[in-house]
């Protein structure tokens, strides 16, 4: 493809990464049209929520008093750690070298991160779980990801050649084959189709929007799980949408749970910085569990600090709980109150000044958090897998590209490391802008199993959001294991696929992710199983690629 084969671009979401990419690709290609195409309101996204901030090495100004004892290299030590031995190196060393670049273009875009209270010329840093320096940039203390929004959406809306089409729910990839002609079949063994646009629903009404590239920014999934720190939004739609399309989807067993969230209904998190500034994880003793768990305690991997929970709740009954057979330590595991995160000894002033947005939430649940420990839970956060990309967001089906949240790039492995995520977004959304800006390029092959979901539907009844939450909570959650997880496949197998999009995109993403749980029999990262525990001593199994099944592709 030439370079200005890419006239027209349809954009499908707006967090970071469909915003980074929308404002990178117009400076970069300014013959190009985007479209930018949100299923609710711009603002509107997991980004919006985002507290802890920005993962990045930056440079301080030359002659500053106190530079930052930080390399990139650390920050790639850092993130492969976290992964658990999954993480692709290559992709790890992009996402942090690029870091500083990334940060130089959003603070170019209008974002204003925090400066130190004590010297204003150089940038606040915060530390948080498993890095082994304070280099998390944010903004308005714990405001970070509504800062980011502010500043980007008003970027993008200043620019007249990015069309902004609010409550525009795209429903499905649009593909051409080689000769041009629309097909919505998925590619087949022998020829590719490529992306020509999406097909969108707005006001009831059911639209198409040609283009000569489409960029999945969708987000991620963690309405699949009752307890979420993720609004009602994000429902995997990306990960559907590409799957119909025939793409390769990759690590979908590993599905993040923030370990602090606020105990009450809708699970508001507590952000990971709180214990990075000091406070620390408490049972109902007042007992600071975590050194039993892990030499790193309150700031091991959260992964290890999510489990830890569970299996705390499990087996103290200091917490009130009583141990429960194995098959139940999932549902257990998510249990109400038993843990609260202890900041009492950060002082009310910091607090105020430091975390204004979480003192303002714990006080509107009655709660003084700086002289009383707030409950805690685990609630499904991030998921790691997603639509398998190169480093460019291409995907394997031609003018189809995939960044931020929904996209496997491999920089997470099994486990993300905090504040990783709207790195991510920033980095690869730049990344696919300047792969597009030039052409596109071609899209990479991977290799994968073909997956024959329809072939074990047994399609017996109708179900809601809350009937699949509770099967994926109950089966896999933080703690899964086989027995579990073979009664969630046959749950979901009998579920009727929906006419509501959005609830028949949960139930494929449910079901993916449970096929690729129970392929993985050992633990790894975030994906743990109860009944075979320890990891292996060799290398985790390598990560998996999945594709759909069609009759091109059958065996
Ligand atoms: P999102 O920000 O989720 O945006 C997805 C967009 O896609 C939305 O606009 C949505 O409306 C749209 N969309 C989805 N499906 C469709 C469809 N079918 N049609 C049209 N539009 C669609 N990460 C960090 O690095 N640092 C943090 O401090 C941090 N804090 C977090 C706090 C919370 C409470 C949460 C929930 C997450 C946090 N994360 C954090 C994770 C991080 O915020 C997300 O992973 C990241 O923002 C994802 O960005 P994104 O652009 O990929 O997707
Ligand atoms: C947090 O502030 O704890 C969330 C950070 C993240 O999800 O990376």
């Amino acid at each position: 493809m030439t370079a200005d084969a890419v006239q027209r671009v349809v954009i499908v979401g707006s967090g970071v990464a469909g915003l980074q990419t929308a404002l990178v690709l117009r400076r970069l290609a300014p013959h190009c049209d985007v479209v930018l195409a949100s299923k609710t309101a711009l603002a509107e996204s997991n980004t919006r929520y985002a507290q802890g901030g920005i993962a990045a090495v930056v440079p301080d100004p030359p002659g500053t008093r106190a530079a930052a004892h930080d390399s990139v290299a650390d920050h790639i030590a850092d993130t492969l750690a976290a992964g658990a031995g999954l993480a692709d190196p290559e992709a790890v060393a992009v996402l942090c070298a690029e870091a500083a670049r990334g940060i130089a273009a959003l603070q170019a875009a209008g974002v204003v991160f925090d400066a130190s209270p004590t010297d204003a010329t150089v940038p606040a840093r915060g530390r948080e779980a498993a890095h082994s320096a304070a280099r998390v940039l944010h903004l308005g203390g714990d405001a970070s990801g509504a800062g980011l929004v502010a500043a980007l959406t008003a970027a993008v809306r200043r620019d007249p050649r990015i069309e902004v089409l609010e409550d525009t729910l795209v429903t499905r990839v649009l593909l051409q084959d080689s000769a041009g002609h629309d097909d919505g079949a998925p590619p087949t063994r022998q020829g590719r189709r490529r992306a020509s646009g999406v097909e969108v629903l707005h006001g009831g009404a059911a639209r198409t929007l040609r283009a000569d590239a489409v960029v999945l920014a969708t987000g991620g999934a963690g309405q699949l799980f009752d307890s979420t720190t993720n609004p009602r939004i994000a429902t995997g739609d990306g990960v559907a949408l590409a799957w119909h399309a025939g793409a390769a989807v990759a690590d979908l067993e590993f599905f993040q749970f923030h370990p602090t969230s606020l105990d009450v209904p809708g699970n508001p998190l507590i952000s990971e910085a709180v214990r990075g500034e000091g406070a620390h994880l408490v049972d109902a003793d007042g007992h600071r569990f975590m050194a039993d768990y892990h030499p790193d305690g309150d700031l091991a991997p959260r992964d290890v600090v999510s489990r830890s929970i569970a299996q705390h709740l499990l087996h103290h009954p200091s917490g009130g709980r009583s141990g429960t057979p194995e098959g139940d330590c999932a549902r257990e595991g998510r249990r109400r109150a038993g843990v609260y995160l202890d900041a009492t000894g950060l002082g009310r002033a910091f607090l105020v000044r430091r975390f204004p947005t979480l003192t303002a939430l714990t006080a509107q649940h009655g709660i003084d958090w700086s002289s009383t420990p707030v409950p805690v839970v685990p609630a499904a956060h991030y998921w790691m897998g997603g639509v398998r990309t190169d480093t460019s967001g291409r995907t394997s089906v031609p003018g189809l590209f995939a960044v931020g949240e929904v996209a496997r790039t491999g920089v997470h492995g099994a486990n993300r490391l905090a504040s990783n995520s709207l790195l991510e977004g920033v980095v690869f959304g730049a990344r696919c802008a300047a792969a597009l800006a030039a052409g596109g390029g071609p899209a990479p092959s991977f290799d994968v199993e073909y997956l024959d979901l329809e072939a074990e539907e047994t399609v017996t009844q109708s179900f809601t959001r809350g009937d699949l939450q509770a099967v994926m909570s109950d089966h896999a959650g933080v703690l899964r294991t086989g027995a579990g997880l073979e009664l969630a496949r046959k749950h979901l197998a009998s579920y009727r696929p929906d006419t509501d999009p959005e609830l028949a995109n949960l139930l494929l993403c449910a079901r993916l992710l449970v096929h690729a749980a129970s392929r993985r029999t050992g633990s790894c990262g975030a994906h743990h199983r109860a009944d075979q525990p320890d990891p292996a001593p060799q290398a985790p199994a390598p990560s998996r690629s999945y594709a759909r099944a069609t009759e091109g592709t059958r065996p």
